[in-house]
């Protein structure tokens, strides 16, 4: 008995990290589903009877009504009964992956719907390069931009090479004007994602994308945050401090450094051997496994 509720826990929390959900959405998604299926299985059965198909009916009538109300009508009544669960974006998204899959959402004209990202970088793009393989070719999320502040930078060649447009962007233009905000604007961006950029963002950014500006920071805030704590600067506290765990946080970005929102939080345990570089290693490893997911669910309108 003890397994099979151990087993179920683990089930949920697999499914609960798949989607990026909180367990208080989780249990809506999983309501919408159990709902969807009975009421379905149950017009299915009043339509077989209304129409007045019985016993003496061929199977093949039956099989086929029945078929076409469990396929076609399922899609239908659980985006309503995701809407009275209010969870219609989590299941309009769903609903929109299978219609791309069937190759049915260009003729149906909803493909137009694309979230531009940019991604703001300073060094090796490692994060940057990881979000692009994971973009390529996504059905609503393109990534059209990558601004840089830092000539030579790794993510440079990352951006030529995935023949992204790149934006190098100076200091005193970045904090002191908002021309380049405008531009951004105009190339159609909706999200910006922070991937290693060590910059304070300025308040007439984040007032042009509000809620819409994420931010990675490697180590589990609000411990080991704010300014001057980048990079190894991080790695090297944490250590020093002789903490058993490190970890990633995924933030909304405002006003002050590494304070926004916290969406997403993912811990490594830290050996007694580890040395600022090896746990630089592992914290990496973490960024590329959840980042890329993080921003979909985020921008594909989970809540966390
Ligand atoms: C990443 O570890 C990221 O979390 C960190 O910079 C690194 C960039 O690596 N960001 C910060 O420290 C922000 N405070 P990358 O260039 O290989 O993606």
């Amino acid at each position: 008995m003890l397994l099979f509720f151990s087993s179920i826990c683990i089930m949920l929390e697999n499914l609960q990290k798949k989607w990026k959900v909180s367990a208080s959405q989780l249990g809506l998604i999983l309501c919408t589903f159990a709902v969807t299926g009975s009421l379905t299985a149950y017009i299915s059965r009043s339509i077989t009877s209304w129409i007045g198909f019985d016993e003496n009916t061929l199977l093949l009538w039956r099989i086929l009504l029945r078929m076409g109300v469990l396929i076609f009508g399922y899609q239908v009544i659980i985006l309503i009964v995701a809407f009275l669960f209010g969870q219609f974006p989590f299941f309009w998204n769903y609903e929109k992956k299978i219609l791309h899959r069937m190759g049915l959402l260009k003729s149906l004209k909803i493909s137009n719907e694309k979230f531009n990202v940019a991604i703001f970088a300073s060094g090796a793009g490692s994060n940057a390069k990881k979000i692009i393989e994971h973009f390529e070719n996504h059905p609503f999320i393109d990534i059209s931009l990558v601004v840089c502040n830092k000539p030579g930078a790794g993510v440079i060649h990352i951006a030529s090479n995935a023949n992204i447009p790149l934006m190098m962007i100076e200091r005193h233009i970045f904090l002191d004007t908002d021309k380049y905000v405008q531009d951004i604007k105009n190339q159609g961006i909706t999200h910006i994602v922070l991937a290693g950029f060590l910059w304070k963002i300025p308040q007439t950014l984040i007032a042009a994308f509000p809620e819409h500006i994420l931010n990675i920071h490697p180590a589990l805030l609000p411990k080991y945050g704010g300014k001057g704590m980048y990079g190894s600067h991080v790695h090297e506290a944490v250590i020093a401090a002789g903490e058993p765990f490190s970890g990633i946080s995924i933030h909304l970005v405002d006003e002050q450094y590494d304070h926004g929102q916290t969406l997403f939080q993912a811990e490594v345990p830290i050996s007694a051997d580890d040395t600022p570089d090896s746990l630089a290693a592992k914290i990496h490893v973490l960024e590329h496994e959840h980042y890329p997911l993080v921003i979909e669910g985020w921008i594909l309108g989970s809540t966390f």
